[in-house]
C-alpha cells in the first residue's frame, strides 16, 4: 500500500454523481477512486481499512452513511488517574500527539498529591420548540397549565422508560421573546435523562410538544381568529447545558510545587502558573487556546466512550463566555499556603443508548472504567481536560511547548520520511538533547541516508 498521497492525484475533474447513497459500497467506491490518478491502487488502499469480520464492517457501515472506508484514530491509555479515591486508567482517542503524554504526566504527580476531587452540581438537560405567534400574551400563558399536563400526559408512551429509569421531563415553561423577535415564544423544557445524553429522547418529547400546542390552540376557545395558528419554527434540544455541570479539582501544598520545576521554588512556581491562568481569564485569543487544551482531554474520552464531542465542545464554549466575554474555564486559587486549580465545565454524556452497546471498543472504554453511570463519566472526562490543561500550562510557563511537543512529533516526522525501524532507533538517540524542528530531523535523515549508501558503494 503507498503511505502518501501526491497532491496532483487528486486533480482529476470531479462530475456530480447521482444516486451515490443508493449505490451498492462497492460501486461508491469505485465511483470516488475513479477521482484519482490510480484507481485501482486508491481502491486498494481505502478497502485495506475494511475490517475482516464482515458483521462488525455492517456494524460501523451502519453507524453513518455513505461509508466507502475505516477512519482509524489511535486508541491510547492514561493511566494512574485518581479520582474521588479511585485509581482509574483512562481511554483515549486521539490524533494529536503529545496529550496522552501530558495527561498521563499529570495523572501521575497528582496521585502522589491527594489525587482530583469532583463534585456534579446538576443534570438538567434543556430543549426548546421554538414558534411564533399572533395574540394576546395573557391568553397563552393563562393556557399554559391545561397544556403542560396535556404534553406530559401525550409524551407519556415515550417517557414511561426513562421514568422508570428515574429520570423523564422536569418542567415545561413558556418563555415570551417577543423582545427579542417579532412573536417569537418558546416551550422551554428541562429533563432528566439519567444515564443516556438523551437527544433522541429529547427531541421525541418536543415534536410531540409542538404538534400538542397546534393541536390544543386550534381546539381552545380560549383562542379565535388568527389567535389559533401557531408556527412551529423548530423543536430541539439545546446543547447548551448549563445546568448539567460538573466541577474538577487538585490541591496541594503551594511549596510542593517546587517538584515540578528544578529551578522554581513551589512559590514561584505557582505565581508563574497563577499568572498563566489569568491571561486565559482577560484574554479570548490565550482563552479560546487554554480551553482547546482542556477539549483536548474532554473529547478524548468522549470519543473513547462514544460520547458526541461536537456537542460537549459546543456547550463549552458558550459556558466559556456566559458572562459576555469568552474566558478560560479553569479557577486558580493560591491560599493558606494552597494551591487549588479547578475546571467547573457543562458535560452532557451518556453510558446508555447511542454508539455505547454498539461500537466494539466503546463498549471496552466503557468496561474498562468499571461501566460508569453518567455522572461518574461526567467526573473522568472532566478530569481528563483539567489534567491536560495542567500539563500544558505547566510546559507553556516554565520550559515551553515545544521541547516536549517535538519530542512526541519526532516519530510523526520520521515517518513522513518513510524511516525504518533503524533510523528511527537512531533519530530518537541523537535527539534526546537535540532541539526536534521538521528540517533538523530532514538534514538528520539525509546524513544517515548519505552515510549508508556511501559505504555500500
Ligand atoms: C495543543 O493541542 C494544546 C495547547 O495549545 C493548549 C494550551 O495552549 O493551553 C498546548
Amino acid at each position: 500500500m503507498k503511505s502518501y498521497i501526491h497532491y496532483k492525484e487528486q486533480q482529476k475533474a470531479k462530475e456530480l454523481i447521482n444516486g451515490f447513497s443508493r449505490m451498492p459500497k462497492e460501486e461508491k467506491l469505485r465511483k470516488i477512486t475513479k477521482y484519482f490518478y490510480d484507481a485501482d491502487s486508491a481502491e486498494e488502499d481505502f478497502k485495506s481499512f475494511w475490517y475482516e469480520d464482515e458483521r462488525i464492517q455492517k456494524l460501523f457501515d451502519e453507524f453513518s452513511e455513505n461509508t466507502i472506508s475505516n477512519y482509524y484514530f489511535p486508541y491510547s491509555i492514561a493511566p494512574n488517574f485518581l479520582i474521588d479515591g479511585e485509581v482509574y486508567h483512562i481511554p483515549m482517542v486521539i490524533e494529536e500527539s503529545s496529550v496522552v503524554a501530558a495527561a498521563s504526566k499529570s495523572a501521575k504527580f497528582w496521585a502522589s498529591h491527594g489525587g482530583f476531587h469532583t463534585k456534579i452540581h446538576s443534570t438538567v438537560k434543556v430543549g426548546q420548540v421554538h414558534f411564533t405567534w399572533e395574540g394576546d400574551a395573557s391568553k397563552l400563558h393563562a393556557a399554559m397549565p391545561e397544556m403542560k399536563e396535556r404534553f406530559i400526559e401525550k409524551t407519556k408512551p415515550i417517557t414511561a422508560n426513562m421514568e422508570e429509569r428515574g429520570g423523564g421531563i422536569i418542567d415545561i415553561e413558556l418563555v415570551d421573546k417577543t423582545s427579542d423577535m417579532e412573536n417569537y415564544y418558546q416551550l422551554k423544557a428541562s429533563f432528566n435523562t439519567v444515564d443516556s445524553m438523551g437527544a433522541n429522547f429529547i427531541n421525541s418529547c418536543l415534536e410531540e410538544f409542538a404538534s400538542e400546542l397546534k393541536k390544543y390552540v386550534m381546539e381552545s376557545n380560549a383562542f379565535e381568529g388568527k389567535e389559533k395558528d401557531v408556527n412551529v419554527i423548530m423543536s430541539i434540544l439545546s446543547n447548551y447545558t448549563p445546568d448539567c455541570v460538573v466541577e474538577t479539582w487538585v490541591e496541594c501544598d503551594i511549596e510542593d510545587l517546587a517538584e515540578l520545576e528544578e529551578e522554581l521554588s513551589g512559590k514561584e512556581y505557582a505565581e508563574k502558573f497563577r499568572k498563566g491562568v489569568q491571561v486565559a481569564k482577560v484574554d479570548k485569543f490565550r482563552a479560546t487556546t487554554h480551553n482547546k487544551g482542556i477539549f483536548n482531554g474532554v473529547d478524548a474520552v468522549a470519543l473513547a466512550t462514544g460520547n458526541d464531542f461536537r456537542a460537549i465542545e459546543a456547550a463549552g464554549h458558550t459556558y466559556a463566555a456566559r458572562d459576555g466575554q469568552y474566558r478560560g474555564l479553569t479557577d486558580l486559587t493560591l491560599e493558606n499556603g494552597k494551591f487549588k486549580y479547578s475546571l467547573k465545565l457543562p458535560l452532557s454524556m451518556g453510558t446508555v443508548g447511542g454508539l455505547t452497546n454498539l461500537h466494539p471498543l466503546v463498549k471496552k472504554s466503557l468496561q474498562l472504567l468499571n461501566n460508569p453511570k453518567a455522572e461518574d463519566l461526567m467526573r473522568i472526562a472532566a478530569t481528563a481536560g483539567l489534567a491536560n490543561n495542567f500539563g500544558a500550562v505547566h510546559s507553556l510557563v516554565t520550559k515551553g511547548i515545544q521541547l516536549g511537543h517535538m519530542k512526541m512529533h519526532l516519530l510523526n516526522i520520521l515517518n513522513a520520511f518513510e524511516a525504518t525501524e533503524e533510523e528511527k532507533n537512531q533519530a530518537v538517540k541523537y535527539f534526546k538533547n537535540i532541539k526536534v524542528s521538521y528540517s533538523n530531523v530532514a538534514d538528520f535523515i539525509k546524513a544517515l541516508r548519505n552515510e549508508k549508501s556511501n559505504r555500500e558503494s
